[in-house]
């Protein structure tokens, strides 16, 4: 045990972060006999070990000086016109000026805090929202405002209605933090009407928009929605996406799309972030796109993932008792289950884990506090073999529960 104390001299922020009980309970699901449907973790037989192994060798050997180099907070040129011009492709009319290199879209979100939030500035986010993004908010002194969801995402007349109230108080809003495709941890996706409603509110109120996007590219059924950035004619929305579930998370390799005055700001919070994203995996990611190799390995990673959705979809059917209820996503990671309002998550979690099955429970992506008979389950880790047993063994927990 050290002598010194330090408990006196961590700051304000320090002390409003939360050892998060859950986490807690969670690091059980590191056993080897766990069946885990907790983390957002892609599946490892989607990493390009061989294809990464030649790349790297390549980039070394032709650009090894600057691959080892610091480089510009901005992200390296090369990759921010590879990312740009498959943006522009899609539809889009950026230019390089629109778009910067994040050390994952994590990074993007606390820096996103960090230049607009004041202690006790309003931010929106959706009832339920993706727990990181609420965290990296909290910490600048955030409040939260959770809007209740439908099965089409945010609820356009509860998010106008809390704006006013917000107003009413004599308080700022200053964004509406919003993940319109494949809703982590909801499963949802907003069609292009719900994106214009949000869209016009923005605009009715003047508020930024900032649309988290870590799951468009994997969509496995029905047709893509227009990005809000897409549907936006003002400037007031900024984008983030990550190469984490289509590449690899350990590249801690994101990227962000806005109008250039906001991006300039941000820039200049991540130079005493981090300088810069290491310029060697950015190399590696341009090299990688170039070679078309990006595009073939999502065509897999979309069908595994498919295959795997389905197959826990039809698994609830069989192993959940009657009274429990869950999305069916049309992409990205995660379904989200409704238990009878009676249950707690939290307990049938502990009696989960002691059966080696893991899931998050869903009140911790409620700002406030709702969620309890809800939880989360990702199904893009496991295999099929584990994906029947881990949902069987919680049918059962959650049988006994009833
Ligand atoms: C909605 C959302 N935003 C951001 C992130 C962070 O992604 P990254 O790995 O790029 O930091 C995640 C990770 O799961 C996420 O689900």
């Amino acid at each position: 045990m050290s002598k010194f104390k330090i408990d006196h001299l961590f700051s304000r922020a320090a002390n409003s972060m939360k050892k998060s009980a859950i986490r807690e309970i969670l690091k059980l699901t590191q056993r080897p006999e766990m069946i885990s449907f907790a983390g957002g973790l892609p599946a490892p037989e989607t990493f390009p070990v061989e294809d990464l192994k030649k790349i790297v060798i390549e980039v070394l050997e032709n650009d090894g000086a600057a691959a080892l180099q610091y480089g510009s907070t901005e992200g390296d040129t090369k990759l921010r016109q590879i990312l740009v011009d498959r943006h522009n492709v899609a539809g889009l009319k950026l230019t390089v000026d629109n778009l910067i290199i994040t050390t994952g879209s994590q990074q993007a979100l606390d820096l996103i805090g960090k230049i607009l939030i004041d202690p006790g500035d309003y931010v929106i986010c959706g009832l339920p929202s993706y727990l990181g993004g609420l965290n990296a908010f909290s910490v600048y002194g955030a409040k939260l405002q959770g809007i209740p969801f439908d099965e089409k995402g945010m609820n356009p007349k509860e998010l106008e209605k809390a704006i006013v109230g917000i107003k009413d108080l004599g308080r700022i809003v200053k964004f509406i933090y919003i993940i319109p495709d494949f809703q982590n941890p909801a499963g949802i996706t907003a069609p292009e009407s719900r994106r214009l409603e949000i869209l016009a509110i923005a605009e009715k109120y003047n508020l930024l928009i900032v649309e988290d996007s870590p799951y468009r590219e994997i969509r496995f059924n029905g047709t893509p929605q227009k990005l809000i950035y897409d549907l936006d004619k003002s400037g007031r929305v900024i984008t983030l996406f990550t190469f984490s579930k289509i590449l690899a998370p350990g590249f801690r390799l994101a990227w962000a799309i806005g109008d250039p005055a906001l991006l300039d700001k941000i820039v200049m919070a991540k130079q005493s972030a981090d300088l810069c994203t290491p310029v060697f995996v950015q190399k590696i990611a341009a090299r990688y796109i170039e070679k078309g190799l990006l595009e073939k390995n999502l065509v897999k990673t979309i069908a595994l993932y498919k295959e795997r959705c389905a197959y826990m979809i039809d698994c609830l059917h069989r192993f959940m008792p009657a009274g429990v209820k869950w999305t069916e996503p049309d992409g990205g990671l995660f379904l989200f289950v409704t238990l009878p309002e009676h249950l707690d998550s939290l307990k049938i979690l502990e009696k989960a884990i002691q059966n080696n099955v893991a899931f998050v429970t869903g009140s911790v992506f409620f700002c406030n506090d709702a969620g309890k008979n809800t939880l989360r389950l990702n199904f893009s880790f496991s295999n099929k073999t584990q994906i029947e047993e881990g949902i069987s063994r919680l049918g059962a927990v959650i049988r006994e529960h009833l």
